[in-house]
Parts: structure tokens; sequence; C-alpha cells
């Protein structure tokens, strides 16, 4: 089925030089690491029944596979604990504008980081799909794990226009809220019928995302990453004010995601007559997860062990990090009345201001921890 073309997300860089990982991967990984041992324990209780079968694991919104290629290769070990030198298929995916010629240079190993399961493991066959994971992405049971980090939070559509909020959080008003968290719902749903299907019997689906929570209930975090998110919004909103931007651009900057509650995430498969339980995906467990900011950890070790207090590199990693996934979304925004060259300066702009003020902050006093909420689901 043909998609349509993506604007939810495109990667601040180079084509084929890997940006991605090498921004958000430090992070990004480590997002992943807080829950590994959880998803290595469940993925040994897959069954392996048949002789000779094929051990299928599907990565959906992969971006260059950074993140994912040691999880992959943690993964294949263990089945192959269990049941010798099982093939194993790993499926990429994500959408048609991803930078899939970074994924195959990862995952090939010419670009050498991280180190590719391909050079520890044989029978291994990697392909890739655009497919969207609104659409059938695999053959029915034909999975045995699934798993999507970070990447359920982008919509399949707009669901509203934010006046004066780039999403749900922090400024939405009760009606984009309303919105927003009713094409939340349908689009979680679709994710995880989508993926029932393509499960075998005894697979698993493990998803993160990033997360809101106005009850505050992990170290009184409201929302993933929030002072970035909010210094992102009050420059723009000052670059409007001072006239650098119009105030339709200003509108016209949305970010097409949603920073599910926990409730939200778990209402599919709780609510009576859930057609996801029917469709035979059970929930096993989902859970909060705080993930501190590597980024600050490492400028207070600096500190601590060296006595340097490098804040020029806090701010200009913290702020690469958060340009690498939002920089699209105020490229998109600006008016085509306004050369390329025009639009990049704007946004250069924001970005070099947003260093220049982070420089000037307590980098202890600076939310920018993760708030993930994680979802772990068996098919039966
Ligand atoms: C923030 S990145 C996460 C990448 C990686 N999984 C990680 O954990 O760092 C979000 C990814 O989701 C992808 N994505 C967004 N909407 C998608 C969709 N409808 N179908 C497939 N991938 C999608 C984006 O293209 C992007 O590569």
């Amino acid at each position: 089925m043909a998609s349509n073309t993506p604007q939810n997300f495109r990667v601040y860089g180079k084509p084929g030089s890997g940006d991605y990982g090498s921004s958000m991967g430090e992070q990004n990984t480590a997002s992943i690491d807080v829950r590994k041992e959880k998803i290595l324990d469940i993925v040994d209780t897959i069954p392996m029944r048949d002789k000779g079968r094929v051990f299928t694991i599907g990565d959906y919104g992969t971006a260059d596979g950074f993140v994912s290629i040691p999880l992959i290769g943690d993964i294949i070990g263990r089945v192959r604990q269990r049941q010798g030198n099982i093939p194993v298929q790993v499926m990429y995916e994500d959408q048609p504008t991803n930078d899939f010629g970074s994924l195959f240079k990862r995952v090939y190993g010419l670009i050498p980081v991280p180190r590719t399961y391909l050079k520890d493991f044989s029978d291994v066959y990697v392909a890739a799909t655009a497919a969207g994971f609104y659409q059938p992405v695999m053959p029915p049971e034909s999975a045995d794990v699934i798993f999507s980090f970070l990447a359920v939070q982008y919509l399949s559509k707009p669901a509203t226009k934010f006046q004066d909020s780039f999403h749900r959080y922090p400024n939405a008003t009760p009606e984009e809220s309303r919105l927003v968290a009713a094409q939340a719902a349908i689009d979680w749903e679709t994710f995880l019928l989508l993926r029932a299907k393509e499960l075998k019997s005894g697979g698993i689906l493990a998803v993160s995302m990033p997360a809101d929570d106005p009850q505050k209930r992990v170290k009184g975090l409201r929302h993933c990453v929030q002072n970035p998110e909010e210094d992102m919004l009050k420059m723009w909103r000052r670059m409007r004010d001072e006239g650098k931007i119009t105030q339709e651009e200003f509108v016209d900057t949305n970010f097409h995601r949603c920073c599910r509650y926990l409730e939200e995430c778990t209402a599919p498969f709780t609510e009576s007559n859930s057609a996801v339980t029917k469709a035979g995906l059970q929930l096993i467990d989902a859970e909060l997860v705080y993930l501190p900011s590597m980024a600050h950890l490492r400028w207070r070790e600096r500190l601590e062990k060296e006595g340097v207090d490098d804040r020029e590199s806090w701010a200009r990693t913290v702020i690469g990090q958060h340009r690498c996934w939002s920089n699209w979304n105020f490229i998109r925004a600006l008016s085509n009345t306004r050369s390329s060259d025009e639009k990049e300066a704007l946004v250069d702009e924001l970005y070099e201001r947003l260093e220049r003020e982070a420089v000037e902050t307590n980098p202890e006093e600076y939310l920018n921890d993760s708030l993930l909420a994680f979802v772990f689901a068996r098919k039966v």
C-alpha cells in the first residue's frame, strides 16, 4: 500500500553519514539499555517449537539502526543459545524518507560504530522496508520479536493545528488536547492490531515512547526532555515577537506527535471488549521509566574528576541532540516565499540562540532527563 509523504520526521544532517546515531545514539542506546535485560528475559520465553524454522526480528522506526544493533546482537546470542544455529531474519522498518543509506552502512560495517552483529553471527538475513508502521509491514504470523523504540509518538496524520504549542505539552488548549489524544488512541490501536497479526503465537512486542505524566509519578518529572521542549517553544515565540518569523509560520510549527500518558498506552489492552486482546495480544507489563541525560552525567563526571565545568560542550551536545529530531519541524513550517537559504538561516539562529542560552544555565537545574513509557506484550 502506498504511504503518504511523511511529514512528521526527518533527521537533521547529511544522508548517508550516520548523523542520527552520531547525535542521538548515546542517549537513545541508554534508553534501550535501561530495560535491555527485561527484553532479553522476555525473549527467552518465546517458544522454540519447530526445528528448522526461521527466527524473525522486526525493528520498526529504526532510523539508522544505531541504537538497536547491539540489542539485535544480544537477541541473536540468546536465541542461538537455546536453538543452536537457527537462521535469523532481521527486518528493519521506517518511512520512505528515512536515511536507509546510513542504516545499511552501519549494519554492514561501513560505518563501524556500533559493532555490527553481522561480524559475530552468520546465517543472519537483513532486509528493510519503508512501509510505515501504520500499514502492514510483515506477513501474518511471521515475526518472533517486534520492537519499536521512541517512534510511535509520531502520528499517522496531523490531529489538529496547535495555536500556541508545538504539541500537547506544554500549552495545548483543552480542545487541541482532546483531538490529539483521540488521534493518538486510534494510531496506537492500529499499530497494536497490525503487530498482533504479524506476530507468531508466543511472539513478543516491546515498545518504548517518550511519555507525559501529569501526575509526575517518577522523580517529579512531568514530560520527557521537558526543558529543551519548553525552550524551543519559548524561543520560537520570541523570534515571532521580534518579527523574524510570522504568526502564520509560528502556528504552522506543529510536531505531529503525542507523548502519551501511561494509561493511554495500556488502554487498548484493558478496556472492555478490547479489539487488541481479541486479536490475541496480551499485555505483559507497562511502566514509566526514568533515564538521566547522558550529556549531563558526562558533564558532572568531568567536573567532579577533573574540576572542569565544560558547559560549552554540554550545551552543544544537548542542543545538537534535540536539533537532530526537531529541525525539520521548523524548516517545514517556514513560508515557501522564503528561499531555502533564508529558512536555514532562521532555523540556525533558533538553535544558536538555544545553545547560547543553555550555556548560561546550570546543567543541574536543566530538566533534560528522559521519561519513557515501556509496553511489553505477547501474542497468545
Ligand atoms: C526518534 S526516531 C527513533 C529511532 C530509533 N528507534 C531510536 O530508538 O533512536 C523516530 C523514528 O520513527 C520513524 N517514524 C515516524 N513515523 C513513522 C511511521 N509512521 N512508520 C515508520 N517509522 C516512523 C522516523 O522516521 C524515525 O526514524
